[in-house]
């Protein structure tokens, strides 16, 4: 493993890889890695020659400047849990006057795909998702880029703007790791307390539960965020039962030929904003 912070490196290294017809892997993380983020690196590692793993904390994509100053900051142990993972992985480590020399003004929109959920909750969040992610596409120009569907809404937007900019390269979407509560692995869990990750693994039990209720889609949704709402120090923000390929809601089982359930919740009394899925068709 070895790190470069600029895009001048970055691309003279890339273009020797290239030229050495070696395939390259790109895996987009903004640091705190964890073994969600592993496991894209390590799929990546036996898919390409060469793997990018982008440690970059993108401040266009917050829309709250209090949720990007408490973001956790762990350069020393990515860059360990890096060299676990073998293989030839580059660290790119960029400072931020790097990849906004100036600022973005570029404005991308692909609703209902960004405009709900999170696109709702978080404005401007997913415009600064594909502001980061087009530039480190351009950069790296990777054959293969490595997502974990814990962002699920993530992958379907950056999928939309491949399309749209015509990017020539493969998105691969990856399990989500969960820890042995259930909880999805995320870069905002080492922000929780003891008690508050306990009370997280709710979560994912109430989406797990919700399908085998066989109830109707409103009923099912009733359920997951009644059940959850009555736990002390947790609250739905929003539970959408969505088509998993354009996330337009769905009021019946059959809209749609696959049908997925997105929800985030605020855990205990900071609080800490948490975002998971279930697949029910
Ligand atoms: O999923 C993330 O960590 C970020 O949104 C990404 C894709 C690295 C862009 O900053």
């Amino acid at each position: 493993m070895h790190t470069i912070n600029t895009i001048l490196d970055l691309r003279r290294h890339l273009d020797m890889c290239r030229a050495a017809e070696r395939t390259v892997g790109l895996v987009p993380t903004m640091g705190a890695l964890h073994e969600g983020h592993a496991s894209l690196v390590r799929r990546s590692v036996k898919e390409n020659d060469v793997t990018v793993v982008s440690i970059f904390l993108n401040p266009t994509q917050f829309n709250d400047p209090k949720d990007l100053e408490r973001y956790p900051r762990t350069l020393e142990a990515d860059c360990r849990l890096l060299e676990s993972c073998g293989g030839d992985v580059v660290a790119f480590v960029p400072r931020v006057s790097e990849m906004y020399p100036d600022p973005d003004l570029r404005h991308f929109s692909y609703p209902p795909t960004d405009s709900v959920m999170e696109g709702a909750f978080r404005p401007g969040h997913f415009n600064g998702v594909c502001q980061i992610v087009s530039k480190l596409f351009t950069y790296v120009m990777p054959d293969r880029a490595y997502f974990g569907e814990k962002d699920y809404q993530q992958i379907a937007v950056i999928r939309r703007m491949v399309a749209d900019l015509e990017f020539r390269l493969q998105i691969v979407p990856c399990p989500v790791v969960r820890d042995e509560s259930g909880l999805a692995m995320s870069s905002r869990n080492s922000l929780l307390t003891p008690e508050e990750r306990a009370l997280a693994a709710n979560i994912y039990r109430v989406l797990k539960e919700s399908i085998v209720l066989g109830a109707t889609v409103r009923d099912t949704h009733d359920y997951v965020v009644n059940t959850l709402n009555a736990i002390p120090g947790l609250e739905v923000q929003y539970y959408n039962i969505v088509d998993g390929d354009s996330l337009a809601d769905v009021s019946e089982w059959d809209e749609a030929e696959h049908v997925v359930g997105c929800i985030t919740v605020y855990c205990g009394a900071t609080p800490i904003r948490l975002i998971d899925h279930i697949r029910y068709k």
